[in-house]
């Protein structure tokens, strides 16, 4: 595992070397109305994201930041990866290659597309886009999406924590400022209500399944299970059983100097469901609830979030 993080943490390591010679008012850009990080995002980067060829094979995992997206990101590779042992077949398998390229497809350089487009199939993708800014041929050739959701005010937890120890990101003096960004959309990558609205449209696509982070919280084996299901990707009991083993949260973590480097302690934080209950005031709470009810309670995927049981205290 340790060999192909190379890019990833070369990445992140340069990325947060700049940051920390920038302004924090400098350290966003927005495109299309979103904003995302200078450091590892560039409007060349989704110019050419424009170009980038799907394929059907393609295994992607679309999640709003702090989702849990390297959590599921690893099950999927692990999946893949014993799978493609599984059929011998040398074409399927993660070549060295491929396992060096970053996985964010909008994070990178804007040749990154040419050069996956020489990797064998099946790729694992992964994404913090909206559908809308993703390029057409993902629903075009029907590649399967696996979308990832996490209730809001874990998030909106995870994120603040994770924001003032990243670099590349603007900290927040307090809870409180960085609460009234997150309501307003002023985030990395954009609202997170947007992001669950315009995701709920495509719950019903025939190559669209979704996963929570609580589910898997409460059975990992079964979540595993069904997103191999999902992928068609074939694999025995005692092989599910260890790629659940492997994703387990005290795994990843001791795990995570070898796979994210430095950053890999500022990742795998707590991990757990409810750390909101720590931040959130009651005019928060309600706010939050307000908000929610209004944006995605009547919406496909604000129903599998499971609001009441998640986010009241
Ligand atoms: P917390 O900050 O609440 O601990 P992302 O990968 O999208 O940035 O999401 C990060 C969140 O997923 C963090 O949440 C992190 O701890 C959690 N996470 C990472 N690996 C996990 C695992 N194996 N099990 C449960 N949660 C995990």
């Amino acid at each position: 595992m340790a060999n192909h993080r190379k890019k990833f943490i070369d990445l992140m390591d340069k990325g947060i070397a700049v940051c920390d010679t920038m302004d924090r008012d400098d350290l966003l850009f927005s495109y299309k109305g979103i904003l995302y990080p200078k450091t590892v995002c560039s409007p060349e980067i989704f110019k050419a994201l424009e170009s980038f060829e799907a394929r059907q094979e393609d295994v992607i995992l679309a999640g709003y930041p702090k989702s849990g997206t390297k959590w599921v990101g690893q099950i999927l590779t692990d999946l893949v990866t014993t799978s493609a042992e599984n059929n011998e077949d040398e074409t399927n398998s993660l070549n060295d290659e491929e396992l060096e390229e970053f996985p964010y497809l909008e994070v990178g350089d804007a040749e990154k597309y040419q050069r996956m487009e020489k990797l064998s199939s099946r790729r694992v993708i992964f994404t913090h886009l909206v559908p809308h800014n993703l390029p057409e041929s993902i629903f075009k050739n029907k590649a399967k999406v696996l979308v990832l959701v996490r209730n809001p005010k874990d998030v909106a937890t995870s994120f603040y924590h994770f924001t003032n120890v990243m670099s590349p990101l603007p900290s927040y003096e307090t809870w409180d400022e960085f609460f009234t960004a997150f309501m307003t959309g002023k985030m990395p990558w954009g609202s997170y209500f947007d992001y669950i609205c315009e995701w709920s449209k495509h719950v019903d696509d025939e190559n669209v399944m979704t996963i929570t982070y609580e589910e898997l919280k409460e059975n990992r084996v079964l979540g595993v299970k069904k997103i191999a299901e999902f992928f068609v990707l074939l694999l025995t009991e005692e092989q599910l059983q260890a790629v659940a083993d492997r994703s387990s949260f005290q795994a990843m973590k001791e795990n995570a100097h070898k796979t994210h480097g430095a950053f890999g302690n500022i990742l795998f934080r707590k991990g757990g469901v409810s750390d909101w209950k720590n931040l959130f005031n009651e005019d928060q709470n309600q706010e939050m609830d307000k908000m929610f009810e209004e944006r995605l309670g009547r919406t496909n995927l604000g129903a599998k979030i499971k609001y009441e049981v998640y986010c009241k205290a």
